[in-house]
């Protein structure tokens, strides 16, 4: 199965398939210098496989967690680059979740102003979200992708079958992007996870997510106007991510609760819940309400000002509406 991201001359294909992760090299050239990037809570077999149809492959085994997001990390890996000999006919490969495809997206982005690369994301939120739409980034002083680029990939691979080794915490936490697409551009995720067992769906679920994101990053790849669509959920999220680090919510699952203030009409936000309770992700978090707006980054600013924020009235139907941070602060 295959989804084309068409951008002109940026354009690449997705690949998805069971078991593709032995059969690489029978879609792009891996007769060159590879450096595999991966971090130390990915199974080692994953990697080995990879690195078995590379005659010139290197492997980089970062930390795994956020901090790996970082200068010395990034440094790391450019060191390496640069020490192999890799020139812009060489390519990188990101094996792993999101951490790792951001990260080593930014080092092939910047690495000689750019050269190849290639993601193999390995868990739902990367599959479904991350490895899609080129932005790359690491962290600086605290602040998420504050230092990053957009760099499209040459090819994505995602396989099924890493998910089996995947905590069932981190396959929800993923999934919960894809309720988002499901909410926001296509109603027939909803079908699915509503179905008595979501799992045996859980590949057109990722498809379907990706196919949807794929046609959004086609219309406005750098987030001009209709990617923004994809914050839906975001902007409380954000909030109660910073908010709830201390009882460490997963991204996804601060989303899914940021979702839910969003969704118009009580029908379509009960489905939502019911669907939320299947996945195990929370339906409500005890974090401080002020702690929330503050971390929003709005604190500071008057009641007047305004954020634009994603609402949905419909399943698969999103609008943008001006908010005042009054308003937003009232809704919490
Ligand atoms: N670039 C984008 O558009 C974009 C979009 C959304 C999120 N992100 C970024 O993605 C990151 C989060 O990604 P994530 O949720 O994948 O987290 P992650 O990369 O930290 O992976 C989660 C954990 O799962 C482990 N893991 C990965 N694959 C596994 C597998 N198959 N089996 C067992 N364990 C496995 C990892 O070692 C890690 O400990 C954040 O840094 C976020 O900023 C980027
Ligand atoms: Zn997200």
């Amino acid at each position: 199965m295959e989804i084309q991201v068409n951008l002109g001359s940026r354009a690449y294909p997705i690949y998805m398939e069971r078991g593709i992760l032995s059969r690489v090299g029978e879609y792009v050239n891996l007769r060159r210098k590879v450096l595999i990037v991966t971090d130390d809570g990915v199974p080692e077999a994953y990697a080995k496989t990879v690195l078995g149809q590379c005659p010139q492959g290197f492997l980089e085994v970062v930390a795994k967690g956020e901090g790996a997001k970082s200068f010395p990390v990034y440094e790391r890996l450019c060191a390496r680059l640069l020490r192999e000999g890799f020139t812009r006919k060489d390519l990188v490969i990101a094996l792993g979740g999101g951490v790792v495809g951001d990260l080593a997206g930014f080092a092939a982005a910047t690495y000689m102003r750019g050269i190849d690369f290639v993601g193999i994301p390995t868990t739902t939120l990367s599959q479904i979200d991350s490895s899609v739409g080129g932005k790359m980034a690491i962290n600086l002083e605290g602040v998420k992708n504050i230092i990053g680029a957009f760099h499209q990939p040459r090819a994505v691979f995602i396989d099924g079958d890493t998910l089996a080794t995947l905590p069932p915490r981190h396959v929800s936490n993923g999934l919960a992007e894809a309720l988002k697409m499901g909410l926001i551009l296509d109603p027939v995720i909803l079908d699915r996870f509503e179905e008595a067992d979501y799992l045996p769906h859980i590949d057109e679920i990722i498809r379907r997510a990706v196919e949807a994101k794929a046609r959004i990053v086609e219309i406005d790849e750098t987030e001009q106007n209709e990617r923004k669509s994809l914050n839906f959920g975001h902007t409380i999220g954000h909030g109660i991510e910073s908010a709830a680090n201390l009882s460490g919510l997963y991204h996804g699952e601060c989303v899914a609760l940021g979702m839910l203030y969003f969704i118009t009409d009580p029908a379509l936000r009960a489905r939502t819940l019911e669907i939320m309770k299947k996945l195990n992700l929370p339906t409500q978090c005890d974090v401080d309400k002020d702690a929330v707006f503050a971390a929003m980054g709005h604190d500071k600013k008057g009641d007047g000002s305004r954020v634009t924020v994603v609402k949905v009235d419909r399943a698969g139907q999103y609008r943008f509406e001006p908010m005042t941070l009054g308003a937003l602060r009232a809704l919490l």
